[in-house]
């Protein structure tokens, strides 16, 4: 870009003021770099043009979208607080979700419990000493109606983390709304459904690739006909970020992930604008505020390039990333947890900066155990004080045009790309998730985060900085070892007293669709209605497909 000899002269002027100053004050660090080890200029300079701005960020609500999917975005309607919530018994939970939404929270999401989230039911004895530990314990329809008890489904949109057995849980979903007097295409929600980040990074996988993105676009399939207001698929970063990855790499395999889906839902026999327009994403917000709310908008940009470019969409919908932030588990301390609030803040702002569509904000506590009342409502009321009294929602995308940001997102969607490029290269995100490539990239980028953080080249306040003597007391939640008993007598009740034989031919039949290229929903949806339950549906669809032992 050609400079007037004024901005020339200008600049010379405080290169050797720089000179001069860092003779007597050097600066901190010999070289300063992001997470995703991209370097950070001691200054960034003016770089677009008019042309420029047009073509590569363009106006909110425009592809490519950099600025913000929705013409107004906050000015109109805030982002959805979403706490991420679920302990113990669908009683419990149920509780914790009526406080929240009572507190002012605006959507809702489910934890389940790992008995659940794999596939057993609270007897079986792989869940033993996990029942209601990590999220909310169901097993039938009969704890699917607890946990929405006094919830209308209808004037509240839910997202589940679940995925291998995302059809079940989905199943029982569209159940309890008919319970409730709501039709299926009145509900709203997200299930997340994303097996591959399954494989990458979070484990909770049940069956081979093959089958399981079978399950993912026989959901696809039946919520664009059946449910058209439910996002079919939360395209996850934020548990490839948890792994370890840096920005770029979360970014990179997200998108790439979010290629194998829309292949497979292509090869499926379905048109690209059927069922993109209901594919959602959920991404990380660690600490580097910068880097965090400019990966936010190179993604954006990156996926409504892809869409339009790449797979030939014409519905604008099919070009809107629109996500979900958690801010960064990782990166809360169990020393002092209070210094977790202010973390919690600063990547809750990148996010919104970044123009997250919903949002979860992390309690101080979590680093120790699930949040107390105290520490969830803490954790929200943040979302509330940066929404209502920060004044960052007032106008939109307001790091737009900062020198460093728009270099940053433009690096981001750089590197981003040369990754996607390599994955590209392997036969795509399936293949190189079978290969091992990106776990490996991620387990070297922990490692090489790891020697920095132990050569205190970076600082975690209250960690190997800034230490107290001696920790400060905190009231933990604790979940009553007693629940996995009730759980199970309730569970059994619950097969008592349901009529076998119609399970029985429910099962029968899902068995059938599962061994034909029938979709499955239909047949799960018949089976959690007669009350088969969580592992025995599972358990049906072991038997045909069989189990993933790992990559
Ligand atoms: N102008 C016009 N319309 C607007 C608007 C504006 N400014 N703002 C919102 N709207 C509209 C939207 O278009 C939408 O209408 P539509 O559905 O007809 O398009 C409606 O208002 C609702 O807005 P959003 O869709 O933006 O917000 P939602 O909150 O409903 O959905 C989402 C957000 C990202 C699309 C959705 O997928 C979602 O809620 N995801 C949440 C996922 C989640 O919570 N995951 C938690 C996982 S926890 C986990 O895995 C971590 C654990 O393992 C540790």
């Amino acid at each position: 870009m050609t400079r007037s000899s004024n901005y020339d002269h200008s600049k010379q002027a405080w290169e050797k003021d720089v000179e001069k100053t860092t003779a007597r004050f050097p600066e901190r660090k010999s070289s300063f770099i992001t997470s995703s080890e991209l370097p950070i200029n001691r200054l960034y300079e003016p770089a677009q043009s008019e042309e420029q701005y047009i073509e590569e960020i363009g106006f909110p609500g425009q592809y490519p979208y950099t600025r913000g999917i929705q013409p107004t975005m906050y000015r109109s309607r805030y982002w959805t607080m979403r706490q991420y919530a679920g302990f113990g018994s669908a009683e419990e939970t149920n509780e914790r979700f009526r406080y929240l939404l009572k507190q002012g929270q605006t959507g809702l999401s489910v934890a389940f419990d790992l008995p659940t989230q794999i596939g057993y039911d609270s007897d079986d004895p792989m869940a033993e000493g996990e029942v209601g530990k990590v999220g909310v314990a169901i097993d039938s329809l009969h704890d699917m109606e607890q946990l929405f008890h006094e919830i209308p489904l209808d004037q509240v949109s839910t997202s589940m983390t679940i995925n291998a057995p995302a059809s079940i849980l989905l199943a029982m979903y569209i159940a309890v709304g008919e319970k409730q007097g709501v039709k299926p295409e009145k509900l709203t929600g997200t299930i997340q459904n994303d097996i591959l980040k399954e494989y990458i990074a979070r484990g909770t996988y049940i069956y081979p690739p093959k089958p399981s993105m079978r399950l993912i676009t026989d959901i696809f399939a039946y919520c664009e006909t059946h449910l058209p207001k439910f996002n079919t698929i939360s395209i996850s970063g934020y548990h490839i970020r948890e792994a370890g990855s840096t920005a770029v790499q979360e970014v990179a395999f997200t998108l790439a992930n979010g290629m194998a889906y829309v292949d497979a839902a292509i090869e499926a026999g379905l048109e690209v604008d059927q069922f993109a327009p209901r594919l959602a994403f959920f991404f990380n917000a660690h600490n580097q505020f910068f880097e965090e709310a400019a990966k936010f908008r190179a993604a954006r940009r990156m996926w409504a390039k892809i869409m339009k470019e790449h797979y030939g969409a014409e519905n604008p919908k099919s070009w809107k990333l629109r996500f979900h932030t958690q801010t960064g588990g990782s990166t809360l301390t169990a020393q002092q947890p209070d210094n977790n609030i202010v973390r919690v803040t600063l990547q809750a702002l990148a996010a919104v900066m970044g123009g997250t569509q919903s949002l979860h904000t992390n309690s101080r506590d979590e680093a120790l155990a699930l949040p107390t009342e105290d520490s969830a409502r803490i954790a929200l009321r943040t979302q509330q004080i940066i929404a209502n009294e920060s004044g960052v929602a007032d106008t939109i995308d307001p790091l737009g045009g900062s020198y460093y940001v728009e270099a940053l997102t433009d690096q981001i969607e750089n590197e981003a790309n040369e990754y996607i490029e390599r994955i590209k290269k392997l036969g795509g995100a399936v293949q190189a998730v079978e290969e091992g490539y990106m776990q490996r990239e991620i387990h070297k980028a922990a490692y090489d985060a790891q020697k920095r953080l132990e050569a205190n080249e970076d600082i975690v306040v209250g960690l190997n900085e800034y230490q107290l003597d001696e920790e400060i007391h905190q009231d933990l939640l604790r979940v009553d070892e007693a629940l996995e008993k009730a759980q199970i007598d309730k569970t059994q009740h619950v097969r008592n007293t349901r009529d076998d034989s119609h399970v029985e031919t429910c099962l029968e039949e899902l068995r059938n669709a599962a061994r034909s290229n029938e979709n499955v929903m239909p047949f799960i949806v018949e089976a959690v209605k007669a009350y088969a339950t969580v592992g025995e549906i599972a358990n049906v669809m072991r038997d045909e497909f069989g189990e993933y032992t790992g990559m």
